[in-house]
């Protein structure tokens, strides 16, 4: 049990940072949310409380901060403007968050910054670790604007870790509840050609890994947080289809998603890359859900 370390949270109203929150509250810690929203009454716990700004942060000492805020990927069509949204939102979080701990008297000792597989682009076969490269792309550049700010940190001493996220599977939010209307109405099956590939994690073994991050004074730098068995898109839709007993065989031809989500669907659903969590596993990490199958049957 942790003696109540405080953390700041940023994005700790969404999907994962709900369920972050709530973990890392049941493992002892004294968790802070920083949200847009009105701040007042939403605590609904003596270890949650929220804010909606860094100057009316308590004066207290910060074990670690975690970042994930940002606007939602899939919220509008990706035109120019709303590009520009989404890198902004995370970039000028970061760099807020950045002059508030370089203004506190003694700066975290852990700094857990939020990324995404697609910091690594498009890839087709190969398989990906924190040490390969990246394909070009606006995926790339989006998770490699918030990564590069985040290590302006670096100079200061705090464990630095960032999370390149993968497909966060859960029942209550990301792409799963989105999936599922068509897979039981036995349409999900294969995007384009299904061949490429997700890499997926449970939001349970999402939140063991933040709390592994926090934990483990040896962990900093880049982290994968991905399950160890990534699956072709169209084995996934089949998987899927077989835990709700309904047929994925009917296709999503690439021009229709194109058509329906426009370059959204390009990026991150009809081409994908097959990441491994390297340096989860070299740190000790052991997933409760290696694999898809036992993940869906809990979630669905
Ligand atoms: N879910 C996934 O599968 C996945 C995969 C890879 C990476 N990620 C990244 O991990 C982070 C958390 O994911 P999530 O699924 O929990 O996201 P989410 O449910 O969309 O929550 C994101 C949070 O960011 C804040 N936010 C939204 N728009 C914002 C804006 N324009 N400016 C500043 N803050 C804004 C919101 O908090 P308030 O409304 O309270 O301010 C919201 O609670 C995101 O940055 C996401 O891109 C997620």
């Amino acid at each position: 049990m942790k003696t109540h370390n405080n953390l700041l949270i940023t994005g700790g109203t969404g999907f994962i940072g709900r369920h972050l929150s709530e973990h890392l509250v049941d493992q002892g810690y004294r968790v802070t949310i920083l949200t847009r929203e009105a701040a007042t009454d939403r605590s609904n716990s003596d270890h949650i409380s929220y804010v909606s700004s860094l100057e009316s942060l308590p004066d207290v000492n910060w074990y670690g901060v975690i970042n994930l805020a940002g606007e939602p990927l899939d919220k509008a069509r990706w035109s120019e403007e709303q590009k520009s949204r989404i890198i902004n939102s995370r970039v000028s979080m970061t760099a807020r968050l950045n002059v508030w701990i370089r203004n506190l008297p003694t700066p975290p000792q852990v700094y857990i910054s939020g990324s995404a597989i697609g910091w690594y682009g498009h890839w087709v076969e190969e398989s990906l670790d924190e040490d390969s490269a990246f394909h070009e792309g606006f995926s790339h550049q989006l998770c490699d604007a918030w990564e590069r700010e985040a290590n302006k940190l670096a100079d200061l001493g705090t464990r630095i870790c960032t999370v390149r996220i993968g497909i966060v599977l859960g029942a209550d939010g990301g792409s799963l509840p989105a999936m599922l209307l068509p897979a039981k109405m036995g349409l999900g099956g294969p995007m384009g050609s299904g061949d490429q590939w997700w890499s997926w994690v449970h939001i349970v073994d999402a939140v063991r890994c933040f709390e592994m991050l926090l934990d483990n004074p040896q962990a900093k730098g880049v982290f994968n947080m991905t399950a160890p068995r990534p699956e072709r898109q169209g084995d996934f839709a089949r998987t899927l289809g077989k835990q709700l007993r309904r047929p994925a065989i009917l296709p999503l031809p690439s021009f229709m998603a194109k058509l329906m989500l426009g370059e959204f669907a390009e990026e991150v659903l009809l081409k994908g890359q097959r990441v491994l969590p390297k340096n989860l596993i070299a740190a000790g990490f052991t997933f409760k859900y290696p694999a898809l199958s036992d993940a869906l049957r809990n979630l669905v």
